[in-house]
C-alpha cells in the first residue's frame, strides 16, 4: 500500500503511515526524497508501538541526518543507490 507524501517537505511522516496500516501491514518503507530525510524518530514510534519494522529507502539521501543520526542507519534495514543521478553522482557514478 501506498502511502501520500507531505506538500512541505515531499516525504512522508508517522500521520500519513498510520492512517494506512492495516493488520496485514509487514512493514513500513519511507523513502527519504531529495536529500532530506522523513522524520524517522515519529515514524520509528509509530512503528515500534505496532511492533513492525522499517526499512529506509535512503537512495535520495546519502549524507542527510534526522537529528545527527544518519540516514540508513535508523531503521531495521535500509537500502543505497549508486546510480548516477541520486545525490551521490557528484562524486562519481561509482562504475
Ligand atoms: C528513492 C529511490 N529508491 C530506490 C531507487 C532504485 O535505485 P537503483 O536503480 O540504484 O536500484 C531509486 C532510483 O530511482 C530511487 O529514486
Amino acid at each position: 500500500m501506498f502511502v501520500d507524501s507531505d506538500p512541505e517537505t515531499f516525504n512522508t511522516t508517522a500521520e500519513l503511515i498510520a492512517s494506512k496500516l492495516t493488520a496485514k501491514t509487514k512493514l513500513i518503507i519511507p523513502v527519504h526524497l531529495f536529500g532530506q530525510c522523513a522524520d524517522m524518530t515519529s515514524i520509528l514510534k509509530l512503528a515500534n508501538s505496532k511492533g513492525i519494522p522499517v526499512m529506509e529507502d535512503s537512495a535520495q539521501s546519502i549524507g542527510a541526518r534526522h537529528h545527527g543520526q544518519i540516514s540508513c542507519s535508523m531503521g531495521l534495514t535500509g537500502t543505497l543507490s549508486f546510480f548516477p543521478s541520486k545525490n551521490l553522482g557528484c562524486f562519481g557514478d561509482a562504475a
